[in-house]
């Protein structure tokens, strides 16, 4: 038998860091995947090959690299749980870039826990998956809000305000517009940015909490206006969201080149999505000015993909 489960990345339209301190999120999945595949592994072992990163480990032999340590707590997790587990061979691959905000760690590990799970055959819920997964993003990111794990599982848009708030939103999303994810070409951790700004609120709480209420504003107010599929003032809310990111200290001169440049080709909201200092900036912008815009901005990043917002969260499957 073998097991196959794919989970999607996520952008955040709405909210990235302010959700750290409670204040509400709007994030949607992207067509890009990562999978997970495990199959029988006759000598008993359980082997484990990261197709792009390009290194793997046996369980329970020596330490496994750094970057695959998530993947190994989860194994100690799912043994903890279920007793000893069988040989495995157990192959990631991914379509979406490393440490650049469109959260591949949190879908690598959705897929991995989901597909070990359903493997030994435990029907992976999505309350267990998530458990396993925000466990292997601690040691990524620290002190993850949660929405990168919550929307890799669900998939479509949702609303975010911690994990006791999570909803579906239900976005009238719109053929005549097309969102373009744009890489900035700097790659960053995610834990280290939100430590940043963590302790720029802690030097000015007074300011620093203004700013945050004035997200939580822009997010509900977006909550509606996606409800109703009015992407223009869409647009311009992702403009406001964007001065608060950099007015909390996430920016960096080629987000800002990107993001200054599309507006100026045509786009109708261009921000950072993620943690910043880097990673993805995501653009929204009319079918119509797409060209316009992607050459336009080809000089300042060769990494541009356009994504589909709001596809399928984790999927799986079984081949015998
Ligand atoms: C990372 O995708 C989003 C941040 O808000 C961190 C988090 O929510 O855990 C920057």
């Amino acid at each position: 038998m073998k097991v196959c489960c794919r989970a999607p990345g996520k952008t955040i339209w709405f909210g990235e860091h302010f959700v750290v301190k409670g204040m509400p999120a709007i994030a949607s999945s992207v067509d890009l995947y990562v999978r997970t595949r495990v199959e029988p592994n006759k000598n008993g072992k359980i082997r484990f090959w990261s197709k792009s990163l390009e290194k793997g480990f046996v369980y329970g032999e020596k330490e496994p690299d750094k970057e695959l340590l998530p993947f190994k707590r989860i194994l100690d997790l799912i043994r903890e749980e279920h007793g000893e587990l069988p040989g495995m061979k157990i192959t990631i691959d991914s379509d979406i870039p490393i440490s650049y905000g469109l959260g591949s760690s949190a879908a690598s590990s959705i897929s991995f826990a989901a597909a070990v799970l359903k493997y030994i055959g435990v029907e992976p819920s999505p309350e267990h998956v998530r458990r396993l997964s925000l466990e292997a993003e601690k040691i990524v990111h620290g002190r993850p809000s949660g929405i990168d794990t919550a929307i890799s599982l669900r998939g479509g848009f949702i609303y975010y305000r911690g994990p006791e708030d999570i909803k579906p939103l239900n976005a009238r999303w719109s053929n005549e517009y097309t969102l373009l994810v744009i890489g900035t070409g700097v790659t960053r951790s995610t834990g280290l940015v939100v430590k940043k700004v963590l302790e720029r609120y802690e030097r000015f709480p007074n300011i620093m909490g203004k700013i945050y209420e004035a997200a939580s504003e822009i997010t509900m107010t977006a909550k509606e206006l996606m409800i109703e599929g009015d992407w223009i003032r869409i647009g311009e809310l992702m403009n406001i969201n964007h001065g608060l990111l950099v007015s909390i200290g996430v920016a960096i001169p080629e987000t800002e080149r990107i993001i200054h440049n599309s507006l100026r080709l045509g786009a109708i909201g261009a921000k950072i999505s993620g943690a910043g200092m880097g990673g993805i900036v995501i653009v929204l912008v009319k079918k119509k000015d797409k060209e316009a815009v992607v050459d336009g901005i080809t000089s300042f990043s060769n990494e541009i993909i356009e994504v589909e917002p709001g596809v399928a969260g984790l999927e799986c499957r079984v081949e015998e």
